[in-house]
């Protein structure tokens, strides 16, 4: 028989399994304790989380307060976002950062000077380049941050004035080099933002708001999103008539104001 070095017989092999398969040694677990450090723990998780969103949302907020538009703008583009997300199919988590990253489209006029976000009248050229900084000051906000969300309202600053035929702004970007985020962002706030009132405008119906959304399909935005946004119309409805119900209540206390950029 030949000798083949490195080969190990049977019965060796045999031993080493045996070696192997020895019982592990008995832990002393309280299966209880395990489950309460696990529910501690996961509560934990969850204030962390909640406590994070209301961070985000309150600076949002202050952005749009700055435009001066409402809170109630933000907390529609989120609904309308993750609404489109959850009908495109994403997964559930890449649907909860879209709406937890959606409201911060704006953050970047944190940026710009109030004399212009504030101008009553039109923007001279000047005035217009400055306020077309806004998407690169939000992108520049976050592009440190390390969390998936931060970094998706990152991209969805950066983009959310993009247009699908390249004639939008920073980058002048086309199609689906825009990035999805940044594509859904845009969509839903210019339907919001034609479906409310404004210091300059009254609010347009909900159907002359779709309406407007098909009449920019594959000029401004995304034709399979616009697709889409109409098969959901039942859906975006929904939302839009729960905050209807708000935006009574705060166009009652002088609520709803102005907005510049088209969102
Ligand atoms: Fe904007
Ligand atoms: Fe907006």
């Amino acid at each position: 028989m030949v000798y083949i070095r490195g080969r190990k017989g049977e019965k060796e092999r045999r031993t080493e399994v045996k070696e192997e398969r020895k019982p592990p040694e008995r832990l002393d677990i309280d299966l209880e304790k395990l489950k309460k450090a696990y529910k501690d723990i996961e509560e934990a998780n969850r204030q962390i989380r909640e406590s994070h969103m209301e961070m985000i949302l309150n600076l949002a907020i202050a952005a749009e307060y700055k435009d001066p538009d409402t809170g109630s703008h933000i907390l529609r583009i989120s609904d309308y976002a993750a609404e489109v997300a959850r009908a495109l199919g994403l997964a559930a988590e890449e649907v909860e950062i879209l709406r937890y990253a959606s409201p911060m489209h704006d953050i970047g006029k944190l940026g710009i000077p109030d004399k212009i976000l504030q101008k009553p009248g039109k923007l001279d050229p000047d005035e217009w380049e400055i306020m077309k900084q806004h998407p690169l000051i939000g992108a520049r906000i976050f592009q440190n941050s390390k969390s998936p969300l931060l970094r998706a309202a990152s991209q969805i600053a950066l983009s959310h004035h993009e247009q699908y035929d390249g004639n939008g702004y920073p980058s002048g970007l086309k199609g689906e080099d825009i990035p999805l985020f940044g594509r859904i962002v845009t969509m839903v706030d210019i339907f919001d933002a034609i479906v409310s009132k404004r210091c300059y405008k009254s609010a347009a119906s909900f159907r002359e708001g779709m309406d407007y959304v098909k009449s920019l399909s594959g000029t401004y935005l995304d034709p399979k999103l616009v697709d889409l946004f109409v098969r959901i119309e039942g859906k975006i409805k929904e939302i839009y008539e729960a905050n209807t119900t708000i935006q009574q209540f705060l166009s009652e206390f002088g609520g709803e104001e102005s907005l510049r950029d088209g969102g």
